[in-house]
């Protein structure tokens, strides 16, 4: 069902009371040829994670699937996901939380000063093409808004533990404007990501395909690949998941 939502942009939202997974409907809607399309659930109950792990999205949050046909190469994929974890940790920031981003895409709260944090929101991104041109990219983001600490796994929190309730519909509105705009400034997306980031300056162990790395988090390039100074000198990483320590 079409929902009229009152978006300066150019996307229409398509919700459901709940739904098995937004990212499953979202892949139908892209093999239909959809474009700018947002599928919005109250709940999920067969939600994916990144990495095949689980996800839980009782009613209450904000769990949504943005689809899209950009005029990129699959290699500017994952500047979408950053563009997404940057509207995300905006539209939380207007809801009252201190929301920051732990590479490369996790909104995240602080726990005091050492890097430590609480998980807000996690994305899943897709995306079908060729080796020149993207067909399509889903960005998934789920975020506990307004949700119950008792509702939520270990290590996370939500809207409602940090700030009280939002509005959802403002807070999807608010998110998809600034992700519409980011999309149409990929120069702009690194920078913007950069001041949001909780993981620059941390000491990181960072799981990725070619094994594991520890070092200091330095920088990410342009295209959002983490740069990591090791004992043995510094390493990009484009594709992994980062663990922050605490510093020694
Ligand atoms: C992660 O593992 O951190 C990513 C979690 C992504 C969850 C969101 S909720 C909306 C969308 N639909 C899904 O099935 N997954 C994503």
């Amino acid at each position: 069902p079409a929902v009229e939502f009152g978006l300066e942009a150019p996307f229409s939202v398509e919700y459901h009371d709940s739904i098995g997974s937004t990212n499953d409907r979202a892949r139908e809607l892209a093999g239909e040829g959809a474009t700018d399309v947002v599928v919005l659930a109250d709940e999920q109950t067969g939600s994916r994670g990144r990495l095949e792990r689980e996800w839980t999205a009782p009613p209450g949050g904000v769990w949504l699937s943005v689809v899209t046909r950009p005029d990129i190469a699959p290699a500017q994929a994952p500047l979408y996901t950053l563009a997404i974890s940057v509207a995300t940790a905006r539209a939380a920031r207007e809801a009252g939380v201190d929301a920051r981003i732990k590479w490369p895409n996790d909104v995240v709260v602080p726990v005091g000063d050492d890097g430590d944090y609480r998980k807000l929101s996690g994305i899943l991104t897709e995306m079908e093409g060729e080796t020149d041109r993207v067909e399509w990219v889903i960005v998934g983001p789920g975020i506990n808004a307004n949700i119950d600490a008792d509702a939520l796994p270990e290590g996370a929190t939500s809207i409602r533990e940090e700030a009280g309730d939002v509005d959802r519909r403002r807070f999807v509105q608010r998110l998809l404007e600034s992700f519409d705009d980011h999309r149409n400034d990929l120069e702009g997306i690194v920078p913007a990501w950069r001041e949001l980031a909780l993981t620059l300056g941390q000491r990181v162990r960072v799981d990725r395909p070619a094994g594991e790395i520890v070092g200091e988090a330095v920088d990410v390039t342009e295209s959002g690949a983490l740069v990591v100074e090791t004992d043995d000198g510094r390493v990009t990483v484009s594709v992994g998941d980062c663990e922050h320590l605490r510093p020694v």
